[in-house]
């Protein structure tokens, strides 16, 4: 009988995490500087973030150590199982093989705990009392709480206001681990009540809350501010998901085929895919398949430009695929989806043809999550069922037997209420919002 889970020990536990640049076929465009339209000098992140994550960001290192106070964290509920879908295989009456590495175990839920860990202890090191981050559905907001709570620092979490009424038990997660959840737009900033002041009804977006995020860490000394995806540290320490399934893979005597990850800022994606860009591109007939919402296309849909991270203009110029800052996603479920740009590294990655994006339409997504939890009996996140819902698709239409493994990045068990629309054929897809996004293309930086 064939394993159902490839599992490995606490002491295969990756102990660095890889860092893809210095290995990639071309530089990455630098983030730039707004005022000057130069390369951001290093010390202007200075403000927000803590020297170690700093180099980090532009480490031309392959390998950085995890600290073992991080390791010995990630022990908790890593090294997470590599899973066979062997039951909906049987469903789906495909000759290939779907594997899926199970980040929902982590003590949130989701990926998003291995770098919140991380963040939080750098932070801690330096001397930083209080961190201050944006969350959309709530799974990175809870994992960052979590970490603060590990580490003894105190949290802010700004949740895009959406999601602060469609998701309250992320909030009731955060709650516990003693953070302060405020709803996003806010009045505390000037970036909230800016935004107030235009739209009061405004439902809030993740350029938003970021915006928000930031001028709260600017404004206070003992604060930092910390992302949960998009900048390349984030994605460095999400490489401990992809070094996990080459192991994996390798015990089961698998090469893939496909590697699939769904994608809002692209941390989940780019922790389990970067470990084998090297493998890409000496093998074309790997495919590494980045899904995303129709409702916030940025890989299918935006341009390959430099854009503010948020929306009242405070981060650094990041060279990325863009819908525009001023851009508001329609307010779809997957509300971790819903940003307007995407990682720098995943989009070089996609512009220079070693990922290809696909787009989901969010009634199929729920169509394939059901599926899925009908056939091996978890719930995935929103977000994670655009993944799925891409497997089963190039499950159903090879013919041959293929290898087929997804990040399954959280589960869905906090976002029932979605389900519950789903079930109740309450959900609505959005059209391709091309006028809003025409029109928050125009605000561009010109380079
Ligand atoms: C479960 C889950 N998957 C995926 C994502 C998307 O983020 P990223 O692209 O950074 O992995 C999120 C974001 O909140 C998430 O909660």
């Amino acid at each position: 009988m064939e394993n159902l889970k490839v599992t490995l020990s606490e002491k295969d536990i990756p102990y660095s995490w890889y860092n893809l640049p210095p290995d990639l076929p071309f530089r990455l465009p630098p983030p730039m500087n707004p005022a000057t339209h130069k390369p951001l000098e290093k010390d202007a992140l200075r403000a927000i973030f803590p020297l170690g994550l700093i180099e980090q960001e532009v480490s031309q290192e392959k390998w950085i150590d995890i600290p073992g106070e991080i390791r010995d964290m990630y022990r908790l509920w890593r090294p997470t199982p590599l899973r066979r879908a062997k039951r909906l295989e049987e469903y789906l009456k495909t000759k290939s093989r779907i594997y899926y590495k199970d980040e929902s175990v982590s003590p949130t839920g989701s990926h998003k705990t291995n770098t919140a860990l991380a963040q939080a202890y750098y932070n801690k090191k330096e001397g930083i009392k209080r961190l201050v981050t944006e969350t959309g559905a709530g799974q990175w907001g809870s994992a960052l709480s979590f970490a603060c709570n590990v580490f003894s620092l105190k949290c802010r979490v700004y949740m895009v206001k959406v999601s602060f009424h469609q998701k309250p038990f992320r909030k009731s997660l955060m709650h516990i681990w003693g953070a302060e959840v405020i709803p996003s737009p806010s009045e505390l900033t000037e970036s909230g009540k800016h935004i107030l002041k235009e739209d009061p009804h405004c439902q809030g977006s993740l350029g938003i809350a970021i915006s928000e995020a930031v001028e709260d860490a600017v404004k206070n000394k003992d604060t930092n501010y910390s992302l949960g995806s998009v900048l390349n540290h984030v994605l460095l320490h999400q490489t401990i998901i992809g070094l996990e399934v080459k192991k994996q893979l390798k015990l089961a005597g698998e090469s893939p085929d496909y590697l699939i990850g769904c994608v809002g800022g692209g941390s989940n994606f780019g922790g389990f895919a970067l470990p084998f860009v090297k493998d890409k591109l000496k093998r074309e007939a790997l495919k590494m398949i980045a899904v995303e919402p129709a409702a916030c296309p940025s890989l299918t849909k935006g341009l390959y430009e430099y854009d503010f991270g948020d929306t009242a203009c405070l981060t650094p110029l990041l060279k990325m695929f863009t819908l525009g800052h001023n851009f508001i996603p329609p307010g779809i479920h997957a509300g971790g989806l819903r940003y307007h740009g995407c990682s720098p590294l995943v989009s070089a990655l996609v512009k220079n043809k070693i990922i290809q994006a696909v787009a989901y339409q969010q009634i199929e997504v729920f169509k394939a999550a059901v599926i899925f939890a009908k056939t091996e009996g978890i719930v995935p996140a929103p977000e994670t069922a655009h993944a799925l819902k891409a497997a089963i698709d190039i499950a159903k239409r090879e013919k041959k037997a293929k290898c087929i493994v997804l990040n399954f990045s959280g589960h869905g068990l906090l976002d029932l209420s979605a389900y519950d629309k789903f079930l109740a054929g309450e959900l609505k897809n959005y059209a391709y919002p091309k006028h809003e996004i025409k029109r928050a293309l125009k605000d561009l930086a010109k380079l």
